[in-house]
């Protein structure tokens, strides 16, 4: 069974991170199926988490893009399914919700609140915000929990470790450490530097060890599961060097705060298992044994929650007879002068209120264009963030939509613009015209490799020819030619069609009224067409002023 099921993910996988041509029954293709994390409701939402928000956002909406015109016989286009949510159990939980003398229910309710306002103010395109303390999900994972208890995989056993509340996490004596804090010695985890404490009780265990070889054989046979690589092969590397059987249970007289074990109320369940299952619960599991849209085609987390994800979560879903999922993205972290953004340090961003700073776009720029390499943690840094503004999205973008449509130079051209279609092109546009024609495929291959930052980059290195040729044109000059204004106004516009096309997933708003100013049809702002030989747009006839794209 185990093996069967690692087959089928890796089988899919291969034929194309959009889902082309991937169908789980004969004619229904596969919804494309990304994720968030769910996040804690210890704390208010912070700009790490949006990151996550984000990149998964841009994900479900640039896979949109891609399947194009790609539907279902009858039904319609298959959307792209994106679920984000909140994780409300566990012992985190309840110790603040202690803490602050408030129920724990009170305290999800409020702050589950703030990361749903969060997916409305960053326009996520969320297709379900899931909370682990409703009950459709109790009723999964419990569904879950019988069916691997029923084919063995879970036993009742001692447990004795150190368990880190603030990651809850179980953490190997070799991964602890003791430290002086004051009079007093404590110990932490060397990976999170959180605080643990020696815990021994009777707990249900699940046959991790069991999973070590189908493990391995399928991050063997699926080299891309986890990204970036590096990561791919810590993972591998961890389990190779060897697994024990997880705790995932605590006895209910400490963790009253959970989903109860079933047929067993002296135990509530280990708050991983609860909250890994949410990825099932949003798609309407147990009602399908195997979802439709299941497996996910990327599951974004943050690298510090690489080892549940990529080690735990694929061994839970085999036990289940279910595939891995199919990517793992792990994303570096937002950090404040080379510290991780957390709300324990005392560092956190606030995203509502650097989106209402700075607007929601170039926010959603920011995050992607300088935290977007997977592999690195970037320093937040308004400075910079500020200095992106003004040279890329209103010194590249803006500028450019305004020069091309300023009444002085749209009276300049002739009106039949279709005369455009194949000019006569000269060595000074020939750069822009290469990089056009090759963006697209540049763009696709950066964002199926998930470095949004270099698909970014791509357009924008296109936008910077278009303003050279602008300025080398000069079209507002007495001296310019007819035939010279009309090429490079043409050309500026293709080149804003097709970047704007392509960076909508990232700055939708923006984006899609740069799109509207240019009177770009909704034909013209699909994947296929940006293959096609550009036609020309229309020219601008009213002479309203336009609204800048990135007002200050
Ligand atoms: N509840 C778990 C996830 C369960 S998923 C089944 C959790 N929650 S969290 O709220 O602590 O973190 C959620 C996400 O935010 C993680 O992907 C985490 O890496 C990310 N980030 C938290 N701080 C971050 C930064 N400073 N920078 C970037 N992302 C960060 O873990």
């Amino acid at each position: 069974m185990e093996r069967l099921a690692v087959r089928c993910a890796c089988a899919v996988r291969a034929r194309g991170a959009w889902g082309r041509a991937v169908h789980t029954h004969a004619s229904v293709p596969k919804p494309y199926y990304v994720t968030t994390p769910i996040f804690y409701v210890n704390a208010e939402p912070h700009m790490g988490h949006l990151h996550s928000c984000v990149l998964a956002d841009v994900l479900a909406r640039y896979a949109q893009l891609r399947r194009d015109g790609w539907s279902t016989e009858g039904s319609g286009t298959v959307q792209p399914l994106f679920t984000t949510g909140t994780d409300e159990h566990g012992m985190k939980i309840q110790r603040v919700a202690e803490s602050q003398q408030v129920t724990p229910q009170a305290l999800c309710d409020r702050v589950s609140e703030r990361f749903r306002d969060l997916t409305r103010t960053a326009h996520l395109s969320c297709t379900r915000f899931i909370r682990t303390t409703e009950s459709e999900h109790a009723v999964a994972v419990q569904h879950f929990w019988r069916h691997l208890q029923a084919q063995g995989h879970i036993y009742l056993g001692e447990h004795e470790g150190w368990y880190a509340v603030s990651d809850e996490a179980f953490y190997p004596p070799s991964q602890v450490r003791s430290v002086q804090r004051g009079d007093e010695t404590v110990h932490e985890s060397i990976e999170s530097g959180q605080r643990v404490e020696w815990t021994r009780e009777i707990n249900y265990k699940f046959r991790l060890s069991h999973f070590r070889e189908a493990l391995i054989e399928w991050l063997t046979q699926c080299p891309d599961a986890i990204q970036p690589r590096s990561m791919h092969e810590r993972v591998l590397a961890e389990i190779r060097a060897g697994l024990s059987d997880l705790s995932i249970s605590r006895l209910r007289q400490r963790l009253y705060w959970g989903i109860p074990v079933p047929d067993d109320e002296a135990h509530t369940m280990y708050v991983w298992v609860d909250a890994l299952v949410n990825y099932l619960t949003s798609l309407g599991y147990p009602a399908a044994a195997c979802p439709p849209g299941w497996p996910a085609d990327v599951h974004v987390v943050g690298k510090d929650i690489v080892r549940f994800h990529a080690i735990y979560w694929p061994a839970l879903l085999m036990a289940a007879g279910l595939p891995p999922p199919r990517t793992i993205v792990a994303h570096a972290h937002w950090t404040v002068n080379k510290a991780k953004m957390s709300k324990s340090k005392g560092n956190s961003v606030n995203p509502f209120e650097a989106i209402d700073t700075y607007g929601l776009d170039t926010i959603r720029y920011y995050l992607m264009r300088i935290g977007g390499n997977i592999g690195t943690d970037a320093d937040y840094a308004p400075v910079l963030l500020e200095e992106h503004k003004r040279k890329y999205l209103q010194g590249q973008l803006g500028n450019l939509l305004s020069r091309i449509l300023a009444p002085k130079i749209q009276a300049r051209l002739a009106p039949d613009t279709g005369a455009l279609v194949q000019p006569a092109w000269t060595d000074a546009e020939a750069p822009l015209l290469a990089a056009l024609a090759a963006l697209p495929a540049t763009f696709d291959r950066h964002m199926e490799q998930l470095e949004l930052s270099k698909a970014i980059q791509a357009a924008f290195h296109a936008l910077a020819l278009a303003n050279e040729l602008v300025q080398h044109t000069a079209p507002w000059a007495a001296d310019a030619q007819p035939d010279a204004i009309h090429r490079c106004v043409f050309l500026a516009m293709e080149c804003l069609r097709v970047c704007g096309t392509l960076l909508t997933p990232v700055m939708p708003d923006a984006m899609t009224a740069m799109l509207d100013t240019l009177q770009v049809p909704a034909t013209q702002r699909t994947w296929a067409s940006l293959a096609e030989r550009p036609r020309a747009l229309p020219l601008r006839t009213q002479r309203d002023k336009i609204p800048p794209l990135f007002p200050r």
